[in-house]
């Protein structure tokens, strides 16, 4: 079985257990700002599970796009990847454990075709508040696994989430497949370091929400999430220890050997990290984000990087990364359309990140061999990073090839400080969330300000502005409401801001003090963000709103306001994406 058939072999199988299949989310979260990227299918669905109703109803399936970054380092092993794909479904207060189990079971053992005497699975064994769960126990063992092949298992095994700080969690059954391999000792059990048992899914009972204070209370509902990862599942089903060894590397492996000469039995690791980190990379440059020093980009800018250092001890070819992107391009395309939307994108980005990598490393090369005659200290961990660009693994994985050792703490700290240096003059530039000054941008910005002005209108005066964020290509608005909007109090929205354009009104600022702007009634969520006297913008007397600025001079300069997308962020939170045409 490849990629392409195990996808759809659940996706049909859940759908015809009545679930709608739904899109994967962007791997960036929306909902969560703590986190980089979408680490499990459930993420994109927190809203759903605490309660929201989704459009599609209350049993959805999808495969969603994640990324862990937390161990990198570690790619290069047999088994650890950065980007990887969730297979899930949940139940949205609807079925429950005997459900879910009895699904499980079915799916594994008739449609992948599993050994049942095979499946070994765990259960969460219960603590002080939170009983044992012989209730999914029996559920297996009516199912025909017998009593031997079930384990219960204490929280740091069977209990899951949440994924950020908070939110919603709950104990767990893991579904593990015996691989035959002779067990380390009378201890071995499902979670052993040994790989006797690989797990394959993971079913969260998910009655929970951790507080930020970090209490549990029971959700509104009671749900399903369970997560099955498709490179997992196929090192399974291949019958393989090594997931780079599956039918979902080994047509990348040969690639690689033509285009390098070089073999895979001579060079896994480099292999490894390559394959990866361009197939991370390229996904992660499908969502439009580029190679920067901060967030995702970093993140983004270290997967390039290391595969250039990778390449170069492969002996490196110009063409080899690009025609990896290229193969990735037409395997994920196909699921995930903004790959192919975003392919020049793609291309260009790996491309000039590549070259500007290329135009330092050797120096710094030659940099890391002067000071790598004792171990790296901060200071030159830093130097490696600010003059030649080295991320912090780089210099950590040279350290080790010559068995000297990184001062990472050290290095943390600098970076730390250099990046709060560098955050400060970042917001002295790019003030209220806009990304720069340009034309468009500031159309958009006044263009959000009347969109804030017309949900008043239309939603009444409790709803106020929770953040904001705008790109060139469009603005993004958070504020407050309880609920979805209909379409027609969309509409309305829509058409009042739109007839305001055409009024043709003037956008003026005056500089008032804080009680003047108030008896004006400016609205201005971030009034600590200034100082004794603050700017308003006037937009006729439609709007008025504390802001830094910039905005355009009179409101027929903005064109067609359009919305494009109403969704929630988090409960009582909802978010409007919206263009000019
Ligand atoms: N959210 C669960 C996981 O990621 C299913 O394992």
């Amino acid at each position: 079985m490849n990629r392409k058939e195990l996808i759809k072999a659940y996706l049909d199988f859940f759908k015809s257990k009545g679930h709608a299949v739904i899109k994967s989310a962007s791997l960036i979260p929306e909902n969560d700002p703590t986190v980089l990227f979408n680490t499990a299918g459930m993420q994109p669905i927190v809203p759903y599970l605490l309660g929201q109703k989704h459009s599609m109803g209350n049993r959805l399936t999808d495969v969603q796009k994640c990324v862990r970054t937390n161990d990198i380092e570690d790619v290069g092993d047999q088994r650890h990847l950065t980007f990887f794909e969730m297979l899930g479904n949940w139940s949205l207060g609807d079925y429950f454990k005997k459900e879910s189990i009895s699904y499980s079971y079915e799916f594994l053992t008739k449609i992948l075709k599993i050994d049942f005497k095979k499946i070994h699975v765990t259960v969460f064994e219960g603590e002080v508040g939170i009983p044992r769960d012989e209730e999914s126990a029996q559920i297996w063992n009516n199912l025909g696994i017998s009593k031997t092949n079930i384990h219960y298992l204490p929280r740091e095994d069977n209990w899951w989430g949440p994924a950020g700080e908070s939110g919603p969690c709950g104990p767990d059954t893991e579904i593990f497949i015996d691989t035959g391999i002779i067990s380390c000792g009378p201890k071995c059990c499902p979670g052993c370091k040994c790989k006797k048992y690989l797990e394959i899914w993971n079913n969260v009972f998910m009655e929970y929400n951790k507080t930020k204070e970090g209490k549990y209370e029971k959700l509104k509902q009671k749900n399903v999430d369970t997560g099955m990862g498709v490179e997992r599942a196929l090192t399974i089903l291949n019958g393989k220890d090594n997931v780079y060894e599956t039918s979902l590397f080994l047509p990348v492996i040969k690639i690689v050997e033509e285009i390098t000469g070089k073999k895979y039995d001579a060079y896994e690791k480099s292999f490894r990290i390559i394959m990866d980190h361009i197939r991370a990379a390229t996904l992660i440059l499908g969502e439009k984000i580029a190679p920067s020093n901060k967030d995702q980009g970093y993140i983004l800018r270290r997967l390039i990087r290391r595969s250039v250092r990778h390449a170069r001890l492969l002996g490196y070819k110009k063409e080899l990364l690009n025609n990896l992107a290229n193969y990735y391009i037409a395997e994920f395309g196909s699921d995930y359309s903004e790959i192919y939307t975003n392919k020049e994108f793609i291309i260009d980005e790996l491309k000039k990140e590549e070259e500007k990598f290329l135009a330092t490393i050797e120096k710094g090369m030659l940099e890391f061999n002067k000071i790598s005659t004792k171990d790296i200290s901060a200071k030159d961990a830093f130097l490696l990073f600010q003059s030649f660009g080295f991320p912090i693994e780089i210099t950590q994985e040279l350290a080790e090839e010559k068995k000297i050792k990184v001062d990472i703490k050290g290095f943390n700290e600098e970076y730390l400080k250099h990046q709060i240096l560098s955050k400060q003059g970042a917001e002295q530039k790019f003030k209220g969330g806009l990304a720069d000054n340009s034309e468009t941008t500031t159309k958009l910005h006044t263009a959000t300000h009347m969109l804030n002005a017309a949900l008043t209108k239309v939603l009444g005066k409790e709803t106020h502005q929770k953040g904001s964020n705008i790109t060139p290509e469009r603005l993004r608005f958070d504020f407050t409401f309880e609920r979805k909007l209909t379409d027609d109090e969309l509409k309305r929205t829509e058409e009042l801001v739109n007839a305001k354009i055409n009024e043709s009104l003037p956008v003026i600022m005056q500089e008032l003090s804080i009680a003047e702007a108030k008896a004006k009634g400016a609205k201005g969520e971030f009034e600590n963000k200034y100082g004794e006297k603050v700017k308003v913008y006037f937009i006729g007397d439609f709007s008025k709103e504390m802001c830094g600025g910039p905005h355009v001079k009179n409101t027929k300069e903005l064109g067609h306001f359009k919305i494009i997308k109403e969704e929630a962020v988090s409960a009582g939170v909802r978010r409007i994406k919206a263009v000019l045409e």
